[in-house]
């Protein structure tokens, strides 16, 4: 099956999609994105991530048709046709001769597209992963998922050159989330995550999460975890809609916990899976 690319309104072979040099995203980082994972060919917690992609939209004041936008996305995992999948969605106030200011009568562009993807492999679940921990350096509108990802483009850099997996950062002496996930701690039993604020980006998969996990009776502290408690933390994971929910066995350089997946994680990563399945796959449920 031929690559396809969605493209305002279009959806094109991705060698005849063309984007104007001056497009806003190209010049200014000017626009946002989404990421919807595809499993079996249905997209999950799709709802959510529109949801989303409307509070950054109205957060960075771009007029977009989200109902066109879902039914667009939906007719494109459709003719795409990949099973497992990630739907990449982008954003930007359009193509306008440069200035820092909004042209006048600012038009979207969008652009969609659906990849092949894989769940994390048996070895990243059976050993976990190794993180640094990095100061956050990045803006202080972090609740807007926008195309600017240079500081965590270097964090994640800085990260994979030290042969880890994620940069999980710390502002003002506090976790925030990582790079490109958010994060998580177990403290004495008990589930911390970072409040949503504009700090964090608010998660698909930690809304998910915290939901499953307080339906299954996890004590969960929704609160700001101090960057000196991780060194005793009996496990710290992370989460994020192409990574789903990951342990950290390794935090710079020292053991987390045991020094493997823990007791939290397994559960988390089986409520998530269960979750997966019932939406995307119901008839496997509704068999048994
Ligand atoms: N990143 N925090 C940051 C900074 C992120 O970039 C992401 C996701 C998350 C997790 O959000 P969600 O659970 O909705 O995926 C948290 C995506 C996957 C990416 O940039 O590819």
């Amino acid at each position: 099956m031929e690559q396809l690319v969605y493209l305002n309104g279009e959806i094109v072979p991705y060698s005849e999609a063309r984007i104007p040099v001056e497009d806003r995203g190209f010049l200014f980082g000017d626009g946002i994105y989404e990421v919807v994972r595809i499993y079996h060919g249905r997209p999950f917690a799709f709802d959510r991530h529109f949801e989303r992609l409307r509070r950054s939209a109205a957060e960075i004041r771009l007029d977009l048709d989200i109902e066109r936008l879902r039914a667009d996305a939906l007719d494109l995992i459709v003719r795409q046709g990949i099973e497992e999948a990630t739907l990449y969605l982008q954003a930007t106030r359009g193509v306008a001769i440069r200035n820092h200011a909004f042209p006048s009568e600012p038009v979207a562009s969008v652009m969609m597209l659906v990849r092949s993807a894989s769940a994390p492999s048996a070895a990243v679940l059976q050993n976990g992963v190794r993180c640094i921990t990095l100061p956050d350096d990045r803006w202080a509108r972090c609740s807007i998922k926008s195309i600017n990802l240079l500081p965590n483009v270097l964090a994640k850099q800085q990260a994979v050159e030290a042969g880890c997996y994620e940069a999980i950062y710390l502002r003002d002496g506090y976790m925030t989330e990582g790079s490109s996930s958010n994060s998580w701690a177990v403290l004495d039993g008990e589930l911390w995550t970072a409040p949503k604020s504009n700090y964090i980006l608010g998660g698909i998969t930690r809304d998910v999460l915290l939901e499953l996990a307080r339906q299954d009776g996890l004590p969960i502290r929704e609160e700001p975890v101090p960057g000196w408690r991780l060194a005793a933390a009996d496990e710290i994971l992370i989460s994020s809609t192409t990574s789903e929910v990951l342990p950290v066995v390794e935090l710079d350089g020292r053991p987390v916990g045991a020094g493997r997946p823990g007791p939290v994680w397994e559960r988390l990563y089986h409520l998530l899976q269960r979750a997966i399945t019932v939406e995307c796959r119901p008839e496997l449920i509704e068999a048994r």
